[in-house]
């Protein structure tokens, strides 16, 4: 049967592909180039904005005098509840949301006197210079009538309520079997409850807004956020433009952990005020208002009750969660997912519970529901190891999930046993003391501890464009953005090999929505969808230039079969005769072509196996390889040293070893797991954002404050990839690793505090008290 002609470039794993690249945009970066949201200051007559939030989590703003702050200086604006002109459209219902590609939230501050959260916007001021503009904030006289607000899901006047949906997507309560019945008749019942605290991205570049009305009904934003087509529809939608009226800029990133995948209030304010004041405004948030700004990842306590045999497999989860959400949206992290996936066990029940108190909505926050729920599962496994005496290692093996057990699916892929047995190499497992509390070095208590990582390929799918020069260099474009973890690299890297140049001659041009748009980089799933657009759009270029080779009288390859073609390297060549063949330079300028161009869309579930087909795809086809359930997999080992009269946990050694489709690079890659480990090290011992329980406000809103990882307390780390093939996932076979790097390190970490010191601490972070 003739199959569809197939054009492939040089092997995306024989060239720059797959090499540890250092950053492309390194010097950039260094060199202070590289240019953010916030440094967009030659724009002309740009001002300064700055919030001025509410101190009170709850009631009415009664009155703002802003009488002293107008008589500064160089103020311009002072925008209030009674003069902030109405948005065209707030995303009030979960039916209208559907309008929004990216609002969090369906309260908008300063629609009216309304005040929900303590750090809500009252006023905007705008001046001339950044400290005219904080010197008038500081001068507002803000009376709020206080009410008495709700702090938390714990608080008394808290009311908990299951919801319909989680997010929208997953029900209040699901089950598979008759998890409550199989546990109750199980030979071994373990219950835990484990609490969370709530944390906070804190991300490197604080929130930040440039607005520049190029025209009255033409915006250019020069945003801090992880999706810029997303910020442009959401940002049209509540501004009433039309989605090309706005344009929206970002070309770099200082991390963003999820919190940048939302337009929050302050991106929406700061082209209003640009508006009012006529000129470009630039609005930053502080430290401080970086904790009520952005969203968090909320505080919760999940139950788990795990039923096993004697013998140690698995008969029953029955996992419940109660968190703290807004006064507004049902959103909770999906924690139940990750519990329902990870091994074989025949029945499973899941609860959500919330309750509503005075805060933002809460959000997306690296491995959102797969970093907390992993800590719930791989201690009680733990738990359930030490009971029977069983390693750690086996009863994961023993329990291992042959295929997805939520859905009786295979999976595209699955190296997790080559994980834990290169894991437990590296890290010398075979030398664990099976007994707890008993090693030693000095006065310190030793424990190792180990868990498993796992994070879901999202869909997700995105346009890029390729333009080939004659004279040997490359254009690529994707509107997608780079956190900082490394796009601008890897893309760069799979162009060259699919274009067969030197990296160096290739321009990859990301972080604008004048590109071709392509989906947000969250879920983990940029790499692998701006890859393969990329990859499909040279392919697409390849078969432009073969067609006019073939049909050029001067070429060697002049009426060859299209599908007797290949490209080496960017030379064009007969497959059974590659002597046979030209560099594509001079094909292009015999038919004085001076650049060709190609683009495509790189879409979930469609393999890199047939990437033609996959171009050449119905776009609305359902997902082609939707019997395969698509993961990623790894292990995470710990080693820590306890000190038993301080109480306090330092981390001595880490290893981790991942399994997730092909990694374009190995040191960027590295990167983002020690960056995911250090991030879920924080969890595990340091970071907690503390709210007052009587005013429903941040105690320690500020770096200072609020205690993150330094390099004091991380180790050298072992980073090991599997060398794993997936022909489903996308067109480069990409799983992606952004937030499976956090999967498991905080149950790695409780697991090794509990084999030092005997004490199963299930409540983060694990603070010196907890441990005395
Ligand atoms: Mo990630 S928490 O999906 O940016």
């Amino acid at each position: 049967m003739e199959t569809e002609p197939q054009f492939f470039a040089t092997n995306p794993t024989q060239g720059v592909v797959g090499q540890p690249l250092s950053r492309v945009d390194g010097w950039a970066k260094v060199t202070g180039q590289a240019k953010y949201s916030a440094e967009y200051n030659q724009l002309p007559g740009l001002v300064h904005a700055v919030l001025r939030t509410s101190d009170v989590a709850k009631g009415r703003v009664t009155g703002i005098d802003t009488s002293a702050a107008q008589q500064l200086p160089g103020v311009l604006a002072i925008l209030t509840h009674q003069n902030l002109p109405k948005l065209a459209k707030t995303p009030n219902s979960p039916d209208d949301r559907k309008a929004f590609a990216s609002s969090p939230m369906s309260f908008f501050p300063m629609e009216s006197d309304q005040i929900f959260y303590a750090g809500q916007p009252v006023a905007v001021v705008v001046a001339d210079t950044l400290e005219h503009a904080q010197h008038a904030a500081a001068l507002l006289k803000v009376s709020i009538a206080p009410e008495v607000p709700v702090a938390s899901y714990q608080a008394p006047n808290a009311q908990l309520y299951i919801p319909k949906t989680v997010r929208g997507y997953q029900p209040g309560v699901s089950k598979r079997g008759e998890a409550q019945a199989a546990f109750a008749s199980a030979p071994v019942q373990l219950t835990a409850t484990y609490t969370h605290a709530t944390t906070h991205h804190n991300p490197m570049e604080p929130g930040a807004t440039t607005a520049h009305w190029e025209a009255p009904d033409r915006l250019t934003v020069y945003d801090t956020t992880q999706g810029v087509s997303e910020t442009q529809r959401t940002l049209a939608a509540m501004l009433g433009l039309a989605t090309e009226q706005v344009r929206v800029v970002t070309k770099f990133l200082g991390g963003g952990f999820g919190c940048k995948a939302w337009v929050w209030p302050h991106v929406v304010l700061a082209p209003l005020a640009a508006k009012a004041v006529g000129r470009p405004v630039k609005l930053v948030l502080t430290r401080q208002q970086q904790f009520t700004g952005m969203g968090h990842r909320e505080e919760q306590e999940q139950t788990l009750r795990l039923g096993a045999t004697k013998e140690g497999k698995l008969l029953a989860l029955v996992h419940e969660k109660t968190s703290t959400t807004s006064p507004w949206e049902d959103w909770a992290e999906t924690n139940s997912r990750i519990v329902n996936m990870l091994y074989a066990c025949p029945t499973f029940e899941s609860t959500y519970r919330m309750g509503r108190a005075n805060v933002m909505t809460p959000t997306s926050t690296r491995a959102p529901g797969d970093m907390p729920g992993s800590f719930a599962i791989e201690s009680s496994l733990d738990d359930l190891a030490y009971q029977l005496g069983i390693d750690p290692i086996q009863i994961r093996l023993l329990n291992y999930a042959e295929h997805d057990p939520t859905t009786g699916h295979p999976w595209s892929s699955k190296s997790l046993r080559e994980c834990y047995q290169r894991g437990a190499e590296l890290f010398g497992w075979s030398q664990r003391n099976p007994k707890n509390g008993q090693t030693r070095d000095g006065k310190h208590l030793v424990g190792w501890g180990m868990a498993t990582a796992s994070y879901p390929v999202h869909s997700s799918q995105g346009n890029a464009r390729v333009r080939l020069y004659a004279d040997g260099h490359a254009v690529v474009q994707a509107g997608a953005t780079d956190l900082g973890t490394g796009t601008y690299t890897v893309i760069t890297q799979v162009a060259a090999d699919a274009l067969g140049l030197l990296p160096e001659h290739i321009r990859f041009e990301l972080g604008d929505t004048v590109l071709p748009s392509t989906q947000w980089s969250g879920g983990s799933t940029a790499a692998g969808r701006v890859s393969s657009s990329v990859y499909l759009a040279a392919q697409e270029v390849w078969q432009k230039l073969i067609k006019v080779a073939v049909g050029d009288k001067k070429s060697p390859l002049y009426q060859a079969k299209p599908a007797d073609v290949v490209v080496e390297r960017g030379r064009l060549q007969l497959k059974a005769n590659p002597a046979k063949g030209e560099a594509y330079g001079e094909v292009m300028k015999r038919a004085s072509m001076s650049d060709l161009e190609g683009s495509a869309l790189g879409r979930y579930g469609a393999g890199y196996e047939a990437p033609q087909a996959t171009a050449n795809a119905n776009m609305n086809k359902k997902e082609e390889a939707a019997p395969h359930s698509m993961h990623a997999f790894g292990t995470h080992f710990c080693e820590v040293h306890v000190d038993p009269e301080l109480g306090t946990v330092r981390v001595t050694r880490w290893v981790s070893v991942m399994a997730a489709g092909r990694i374009l690079n190995p040191k960027t890659a590295r990167s983002q797991v020690i960056g995911g480990s250090i991030f879920g090290i924080g969890a595990a011992l340091m970071e907690q954002t503390v709210r007052d329980p009587h005013l429903a406000r941040y105690t320690n809103a500020s770096l200072a404050d609020y205690h993150v990882p330094v390099n004091a307390d991380i180790p050298a780390m072992t980073v090991e990839f599997i060398d794993e093939h997936d022909p489903y996932v996308n067109a480069m076979g990409v799983k992606g690793i952004g937030e499976i790097s956090i999967v498991g390190v905080t149950a790695a970490v409780a697991n090794a505090v509990f084999h030092a010191t005997g004490r199963r601490l299930r409540s983060l972070p694990i603070t010196p008290a907890k441990v005395l």
